[in-house]
């Protein structure tokens, strides 16, 4: 079995995804600028899995040097999660992320064409969807991302779904990941945003050490039991052997499948349920205060996962209890991050 290049495997979703791997037998080459992350998230998931990951630093734009890495590695698949990811930024600097992101994977599949790698797994999001209705949300509901980003992970799907279609050696699966959360049960490495989190979990995390002001709760009147929004919170280490389900599974279908699997739990959990069950598992308060609705917002988002069963025999098994309960060990380990 040839090795797997993990692009992006420094990162928050990567080095769960190595770990997953490296445990499994799969032998990992991360791929990685440093651009938001640490080398010391290598290293830690490096002695989570030990002997299986090597590292190399490097920019997926960079053909010279990822034709360098794939001529001398024995790569065999690819999952391919380098990229920029925040919504907001992503509107300021549209330019910047469609470099980094589409050019970024346009330079990478190019690299790739000169090898025998043909099995791809693509980082995708359940952002694609944009403002769903119907709840939940199918991989053939329609897409409308709402952001430079989201418009950028649907261009790459199509890119690589038309790339399967012309060459059939090709076997892809863009994963579309819906609110991922947590942290390796050690405790050793999780995610840690640079400057103020965006994303729920990570405030709730420095909130409740005292790091950051009260969590603005935003948004009181949607239409959900308690009035807050919706989301489906997936544990990060269920994701990550959702990715080994995918490098199992492809191989197994006919030449030229591209698969599209939503990655989630297909339960939809309120903000304030996730902050109340936070504190119970942990026994520690989050100062909270009621805020208007973020602009950009969704009510209710939460996905059908009934193709990740089905095509890659793989469905999550950890529950919002071990997410909060993970995420607050993690944030108590490591209160600077790495
Ligand atoms: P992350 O920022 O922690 O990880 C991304 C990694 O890619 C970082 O280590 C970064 O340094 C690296 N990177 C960025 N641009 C690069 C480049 N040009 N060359 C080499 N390396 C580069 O983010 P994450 O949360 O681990 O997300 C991983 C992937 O999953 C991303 O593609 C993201 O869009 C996607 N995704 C994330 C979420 C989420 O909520 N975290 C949800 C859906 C999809
Ligand atoms: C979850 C809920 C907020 C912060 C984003 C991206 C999406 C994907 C995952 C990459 C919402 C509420 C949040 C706070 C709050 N990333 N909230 N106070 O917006 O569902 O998805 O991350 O692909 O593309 O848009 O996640 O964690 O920001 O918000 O009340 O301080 O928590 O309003 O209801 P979101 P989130």
């Amino acid at each position: 079995m040839g090795r797997v290049l993990v692009t992006g495997g420094a990162g928050y979703i990567g080095s769960h995804v190595m770990v997953v791997l490296g445990r499994k037998g799969y032998r990992c080459v991360c791929l990685d600028n440093f651009s938001n992350s640490s080398p010391r998230a290598v290293e830690r998931a490096q002695v989570l899995a030990p002997g299986a990951i090597e590292a190399v630093e490097a920019d997926i734009r960079d053909t010279e040097a990822l034709r360098r890495v794939l001529a001398g590695a024995d790569i065999s698949s690819v999952i391919h999660l380098a990229g920029l990811k925040a919504v907001g930024e992503s509107v300021e600097k549209p330019a910047l992320y469609r470099d980094n992101n589409v050019r970024g994977t346009q330079c990478l599949l190019e690299a790739l064409a000169g090898s025998g790698v043909r099995t791809f797994v693509f980082s995708s999001s359940a952002t694609v969807y944009g403002n769903a209705t119907a709840m939940p949300i199918g991989e053939d509901a329609p897409t409308a991302p709402a952001s430079p980003y989201g418009e950028n992970k649907l261009e790459i799907e199509r890119m690589l779904a038309k790339l399967a279609g012309e060459d059939p050696s090709w076997r892809v699966a863009s994963l579309r990941y819906f609110n991922p959360v947590g942290a390796h049960e050690s405790g050793t490495i999780g995610e840690h945003p640079s400057g103020t989190p965006n994303n729920l979990m990570p405030y709730v995390c420095q909130a409740a050490a005292g790091l950051r002001g009260p969590l603005r709760v935003f948004g009181t009147d949607y239409p959900t039991p308690d009035g807050t929004g919706i989301r489906d919170y997936i544990h990060v280490m269920d994701l990550a052997e959702g990715h080994m389900a995918a490098l199992t599974a492809l191989p197994l279908t006919p030449p030229g499948t591209v698969m599209t699997v939503n990655l989630g739990t297909g339960m939809g959990h309120s903000v304030l349920e996730v902050v109340d069950t936070f504190e119970r598992v942990n026994g520690v308060k989050v100062p909270r205060e009621l805020a208007g609705r973020r602009p950009g917002d969704v009510p209710i988002c939460y996905a059908d996962c009934s193709r990740a069963r089905q095509l890659l025999r793989w469905s999550s098994r950890r529950t919002l209890e071990d997410m909060c309960r993970d995420a607050w060990r993690w944030q108590v380990l490591n209160p600077a991050g790495y």
